[in-house]
């Protein structure tokens, strides 16, 4: 009886032993559930100014709101963000271990892959890290494009000085959401 006690703890105490909570796909569904809603409201941002001003009154409140956007869908413990190879916020800088993931999601893209169904996790010093690929979309093009009109190339170009993030084509890599956590306690 002892024995069978002591050998159904193994597991767990490998867990513990090797710092991982048992518990990562929960994390993972956890991270994956907090997307929809942020990347709802970036766009719903984006189409309502485009609608009220054009394109301009867009890249301005892009570039006034999105920040902001990301903060408040950070909810304790999880941060929340976009990151990218090519930026246009340098901001959204990756770290090494995004950088390697956005390549590696597009070396599958070209390998033949969806993107739409590419995500990533690990833990990284002690942080629970998640990310999805964002596909270039249609309405993406205006400001990520090939083809950016003048004066909207100008406005960025004035408000991003080091922009890296144009000349996508439809259905590129654009960047990726990417979510961050401390990695709970372990239970004690
Ligand atoms: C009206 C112009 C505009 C449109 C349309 C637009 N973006 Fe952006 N995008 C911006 C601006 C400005 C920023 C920088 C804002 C920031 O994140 O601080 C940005 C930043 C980003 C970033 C963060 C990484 C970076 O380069 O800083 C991603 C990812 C991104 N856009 C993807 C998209 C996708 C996907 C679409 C289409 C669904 C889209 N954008 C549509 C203007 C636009």
């Amino acid at each position: 009886m002892r024995l069978i006690a002591i050998l159904g703890l193994l597991p767990a105490l490998a867990a513990a032993g090797a710092g991982v909570p048992a518990d990562l796909d929960s994390l993972e569904h956890e991270a994956a559930g907090l997307i929809p809603a942020f990347q709802q409201q970036l766009l719903q941002t984006v189409q309502t100014a485009l609608k009220a001003g054009g394109p301009e009154q867009a890249v301005q409140a892009c570039q006034q709101l999105a920040p902001g956007i990301a903060a408040a869908h950070s909810r304790s413990p999880w941060t929340v963000g976009r990151t990218a190879l090519r930026l246009r916020n340098p901001d959204n800088r990756a770290d090494a271990w995004e950088r390697q993931v956005l390549e590696d999601f597009a070396r599958r893209q070209q390998a033949g892959e969806d993107l739409a169904q590419m995500s990533a996790s690990a833990v990284v010093a002690g942080e629970y890290r998640y990310m999805k690929a964002i596909a270039t979309g249609e309405p993406c093009l205006a400001c990520h494009g090939q083809a950016i009109e003048p004066e909207l190339a100008a406005l960025i170009e004035q408000r991003y000085p080091n922009d890296q993030a144009q000349g996508f084509r439809l259905g590129e890599l654009r960047g990726a959401f990417t979510l961050r956590r401390p990695l709970p306690e372990p239970a004690p």
